[in-house]
This record gives C-alpha cells, structure tokens and sequence, in this order.
C-alpha cells in the first residue's frame, strides 16, 4: 500500500473514499453524532449539509470505530465518504483514536475501494500532535491489512485491494516532521511485519538456519554488515549455556550479528549507540522439563524477540537512520533428546561462570546470557534484549505491557518514553539484589531458575549477572509479542518501540 501526505480541500479530494471523523454526541445516551472536525465541517459546507442529516438519523453508533457510508454526496468530489465516529470527545484520547483507525481501516478492507483519503488532522489526539497521529495511524492501518496465507492453498477472500491511501490535511502546509513521521511509519510498519511473518511462520519452516538466511536477505538488501557464528565457534569461544540448550535439537544453533551503520562517519570507528539481543528460540518444547501439551504450538512464536531484532533494524536502515545499531541473535531449538541436557547439569558460559540448569524449560535465558556477554566486544552504548523469558510476565503485566528490567535508570526511562510515543507500552519492574539469593546453587555458581515467587524478576536477575560491564536493559515481551485463541498470530511487538528508542538515541524526537 502507498501512503502520502499532501494539504488539499477535502471536499474537491478525488478518491474512491474520503474518511472523516466525527464526534459522538456527548450527554444523554440516543443523541446523534455530530459534525465537529474542521475537515468534516468544510466538507458538510460544500455538501449543504448533507453529512449533518445523515448523521441526525442517528444510523452512526456513538462508539469510537463505528462507521457509517455515504455514496455519491452532491457537492464533494469523492466517490464516497466515511464518517468514522471518534466516540465522545471528553473520552478522546489514544484508546479512541486507535479504534477509530482501526474502525476505518476495517471499513475500507470491506470497501474494496482502490484508494483511500483520509483527513488526518481531525483524528489528532490534542497533546501529541501531527507527526504522531501520522506514525499511528499508518501503523494502525497496515495492522488491519496485514494478512498471513503464506501456507493456505486457499487463500480467500483475494487479497483486499486498498492500493494508496492519502492522509490529507484540510489547511496548512505539509510540515517535514509530519513527512519525516511517514517515512518513519512505513518503514517501521515493514519492519513490524517482517517479525509478524517471521514470528506467525510454522517451526519446521522457521528454524535457526531459516532466521540466519533472512538476516543475510536483509545484509544484502540494506548494505548491512553480517557474521553468523556456526556450532563450532561456539565451541571454540566457549559458549557452554548456548551449546546446553541446542544439545538436543537436530537444527544447528547460530548467533547471528547483524550491523546497521547510518550515523555519520567520524574518525574513530563508531561503536554502535544500541545493541538489541534478541531471543531466537524456534521452538521450545521445554527439554528433558517437557511442557504440558496444551498450546505448545504457541511456542514457536519463542523467536519473537529476533524476530523483533531483523523488523528494527530493517525499519532504521528503510529510515537511513542517522544510528549505528547492532543485532545479536542466539538462535536453536529447545527439544527433548537422547543428546537433550538433564536437569543437574552444570555449564560454563561464555563468561566463565558456571551455571547449574535445574529445569531445562528455563533456555532463553541461557541463550541469551552467551549473546550478552557476546554483546561486550562491540563497546555499545546501550545494550537492550528482547525475550519471550517468562510465563510469570504475563501472569504480572497480561497482554498490555511488556516487562521492563534495567541496570540503569536513564535507559530504563528513555525505554519508558519510546514506548509511551510508539503506543507499545513498558512497565518496570524491580532489578533488586534482595532476589539475587533465589538463583542460589550448591554446586554451581549459580543455578538457572530461582523458583515460583517472582518469576520474570529472578529471570532478569539472572541476565544482570552477565551485563555488569554494560548499560543494559532487558524487555520481556512474553505477553505482547502474539496474541492467542480466535485472533492467535504474533503483533509485531515491540518493534515500533524500538525503531523510536533507536531514533531517539540518534537525536530525532
Ligand atoms: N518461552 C517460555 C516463556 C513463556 C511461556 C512465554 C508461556 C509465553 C508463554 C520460557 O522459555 C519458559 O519456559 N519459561 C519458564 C521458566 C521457568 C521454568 C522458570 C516459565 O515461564 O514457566
Ligand atoms: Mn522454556
Ligand atoms: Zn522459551
């Protein structure tokens, strides 16, 4: 889909659908909505009206997301128009206006129209301004229009149509942070679907080796710089916890790095401002400490953290971002297996500390730990991983919230802010050393689980004592990264919070 930014009068817009916003009547429960937008009422002028009638017949539900269509209204140059209501306006605010994208979207999926206007100044949220309410409301459309039937033979309905889509603005010029913000918003809608796909592909497609070629795709189509470490460089470098987990998979494991340089070239060779780690587990059965059956195929989607890593750094070089950023990815299996490690085992990481694995389904964390430590040889800034870590998490923060973890409260605050801008929200949760006595082992340095209580805490605790040379901050994104049931297929999160945190680290608000 093309999207585009241009000022023009809404009434003499020629498209298939011109989408304007209107407001809910506010008061007692029955009032029709009304006309309330300056694009909507330019465009009730040149009609005499005629949108403000419709309305009055109360045929628009008050609800944010509610649609109603008109054809061929005398007086505007569209072939139709959509009112999408944006709920009551005391009420209005990001929750509505994501329903309204989303209403509208799903309208014009409906539709089948081949393009699409939409006046994009009347569904602004007041406080966050134009560019905003242009990076969401492209990302909130092309969600709507994503489609995964890569595996169907069948694929009905034939993929919807919508071919352009113009986000217009009734006055004032075209500024270039709302261009910039367009840019910004394909790029990262790309990118947000390139770990969609990844994460939503079948685990005997998705492997190691199927995420090691597509970062090689992705190094030959943006410029990038790539390494892919092979089972005997982990040996060789002594990558004892990585190696534990792979053990009993027939897929061979990799560490894929992944370099995006858009900052300006200084004298020195620039380290990068951010490295993101991400947790590349393509299928984890739980090991020889099987997981129960019931929705076991969701963990194929326990790659969504690299698959978060290849959708950012697509999106910053789609940008040109002015950013150096690396991206480390552990990548195996976690299964069963005569070769499988037992619970009791005791390993060396790359780190040199040795770690006693008492339950094998506790794997992202001994993946990532050798990727952390891996992390230390590019000198970055900032080091963020990205991991489907704990079922706790979800228990903790649901759906809503990915779990935030830092060693260091300014990144931990600029993550909270990044994620706050992109509508992919973090909380933060406590890094403690109160919690540190739970991953107590009598035979290693540590053990690799630190029991029920607190799960997602002892989780990052384990992962802080890999990262104290490093500014770090860990995302569990176990609840937010795929949604299951009816609607099950991975979001894509947290991408969008990525791209803006890199962005923001190069200087761009
Ligand atoms: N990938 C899972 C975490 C997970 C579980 C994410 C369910 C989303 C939904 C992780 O590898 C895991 O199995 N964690 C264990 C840790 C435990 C053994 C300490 C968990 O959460 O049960
Ligand atoms: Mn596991
Ligand atoms: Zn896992």
């Amino acid at each position: 889909m093309q999207f585009s930014i241009r000022s023009h009068a809404p009434e003499k817009l020629q498209t298939a659908c011109l989408v304007l916003a209107v407001h809910a009547a506010g008061g007692a429960g029955g009032a029709a909505s009304h006309v309330s937008g300056r694009a909507a009422q330019a465009a009730d002028r040149a009609a005499h009206g005629a949108l403000r009638r419709a309305l009055a017949h109360g045929d628009l539900a008050a609800k944010a997301g509610s649609t109603l269509l008109l054809h061929a209204v005398a007086g505007i140059t569209a072939k139709r128009v959509l009112l999408v209501s944006l709920g009551e306006r005391r009420d209005y605010g990001v929750a509505a206006f994501r329903e309204a994208i989303r209403g509208a979207a799903g309208a014009l999926k409906g539709l089948g129209a081949k393009d699409a206007a939409l006046m994009i100044a009347d569904f602004a949220v007041g406080a966050r301004g134009l560019p905003w309410a242009v990076r969401n409301a492209v990302l909130g459309v092309r969600e709507a229009f994503y489609r995964f039937d890569q595996m169907k033979t069948q694929k009905k309905p034939p993929a919807p149509a919508l071919g352009a889509l113009t986000l217009a603005l009734a006055a004032g010029p075209v500024t270039l942070q709302a261009q910039a913000a367009l840019k910004e918003a394909v790029a990262t809608a790309d990118g947000a679907d390139l770990a969609r796909t990844l994460g939503n592909l079948p685990p005997n497609v998705c492997t190691p080796t199927y995420l090691a070629d597509e970062a090689r795709k992705l190094a030959k189509q943006f410029g990038l710089g790539i390494e892919v470490l092979e089972r005997r460089d982990m040996e060789r470098l002594g990558m004892g916890a990585l190696l534990a987990v792979t053990a009993g998979s027939r897929q061979p494991p990799k560490l894929i790095a992944l370099r995006y340089a858009g900052a300006a070239k200084g004298k020195k060779p620039k380290a990068p401002q951010l490295a993101l780690v991400g947790k590349g587990i393509t299928f984890d059965t739980g090991g020889i400490s099987l997981k129960p059956g019931a929705e076991m195929d969701e963990m194929k989607f326990d790659m969504s953290g690299a698959g978060s890593v290849l959708g950012a750094l697509r999106a910053l070089a789609g940008i040109k971002a002015p950013v150096n950023v690396v991206g480390l990815i552990p990548t195996c299996e976690n299964m069963p297996g005569g070769a499988a490690t037992r619970p009791g085992d005791i390993v060396t990481t790359l780190s040199g500390q040795t770690v006693e694995i008492l339950n094998t389904d506790a794997e992202g964390r001994l993946i990532l730990c050798d990727a952390l430590t891996y992390a230390e040889r590019y000198s970055p800034e900032a080091v963020v991983d990205i991991a489907t870590l704990t079922g706790a998490c979800v228990i903790a923060l649901g759906h809503v919230a990915s779990g935030l973890f830092a060693n260091d409260q300014k990144l931990a605050d600029e993550i909270v802010a990044a994620g706050n801008d992109a509508w992919d929200r973090v909380w933060q949760l406590p890094l403690w050393e109160d919690y540190q006595e739970q991953l107590r082992s009598n035979f290693a340095d540590m053990a690799n689980i630190g029991g029920r209580p607190a799960g997602s805490v002892t989780a990052a605790c384990y992962l802080a004592r890999f990262t104290k040379k490093l500014r770090w901050a860990h995302l569990d994104v176990a609840g937010t990264a795929w949604k299951s049931g009816r609607e099950k297929g991975s979001t894509g999160r947290p991408v969008p919070l990525l791209v803006r945190l890199a962005l923001r680290r190069a200087g761009r608000r």
